[in-house]
């Protein structure tokens, strides 16, 4: 993840992305709080249409639509390597068998994986979210980018896998998109992810978060 926090920081601090940013990758002004499973679903329960509506302001198709497909995980679970935030994992119907796990590989062109991302904190760097009584008491929920790999056609970038990365701020704004606008900003993700590449590039949902 260095390489990735050093192209985050490369923003200016005075752009407002700049503190989404500083949030994706845990910035450390936020002070985490961890959610119980039930706790962690609860607030996700609570912000999915808001966070729906933040994500698809850019007129982004999929982040219009990636709420109603298959959820690939019970509950949302604490990533690690996407900023330490909460995420759950979607696929639209050609990713159906994302479902099958290792076993489902490789996946056809069309498919396409989602995963969104929320924090939980004691304050958000772009301003608290408080939702009252639904969350547990003292957290706000902060959203984080959404992230998007869509299966292309052969030969689109082998390099890839023909994956093509994005990465949606909340708020619409596209940060990078592999072949596409802001290209380099998303090298990273394919740098990582193709430490899966015997799996076509794709990691899984943790295996405590599989649906049953
Ligand atoms: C440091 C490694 C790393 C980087 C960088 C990274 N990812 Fe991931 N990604 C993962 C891991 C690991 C998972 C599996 C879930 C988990 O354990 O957190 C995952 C899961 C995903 C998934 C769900 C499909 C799957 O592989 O299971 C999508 C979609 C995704 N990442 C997109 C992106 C995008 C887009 C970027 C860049 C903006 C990115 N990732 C950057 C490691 C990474």
């Amino acid at each position: 993840m260095a390489m990735a926090s050093r192209s985050f920081l490369k923003f200016p601090a005075f752009i407002g992305a700049a503190f989404l940013l500083a949030a994706a990758i845990g910035g450390e002004a936020v002070s985490k709080e961890p959610l119980t499973d039930e706790g962690a679903e609860m607030t996700y329960n609570a912000l999915r249409a808001a966070m729906v509506e933040s994500y698809r302001a850019g007129g982004d198709d999929t982040a219009a639509v990636y709420m109603g497909w298959q959820r690939f995980n019970r509950v949302p679970f604490l990533s690690g390597t996407h900023g330490g935030r909460y995420s759950n994992i979607y696929g639209n119907a050609k990713a159906s068998a994302y479902g099958l796990f290792e076993k489902g590989k490789p996946l056809p062109k069309g498919a396409v994986l989602v995963r969104d991302s929320f924090m939980a904190a004691k304050a958000c760097l772009t301003g608290n979210v408080a939702l009252g009584d639904k969350t547990p008491p003292g957290v706000f929920a902060c959203f984080g980018p959404l992230f998007v790999m869509e299966k292309m056609e052969k030969g689109f970038n082998p390099e890839s896998g023909d994956w093509q990365f994005t990465m949606i701020f909340p708020g619409g704004t596209v940060f990078g998109t592999t072949k596409g606008q802001g290209a380099e900003n998303v090298d990273f993700c394919m740098n990582c992810h193709e430490a899966a590449e015997p799996d076509d590039f794709i990691f899984y949902t943790p295996e405590e978060y599989r649906p049953n």
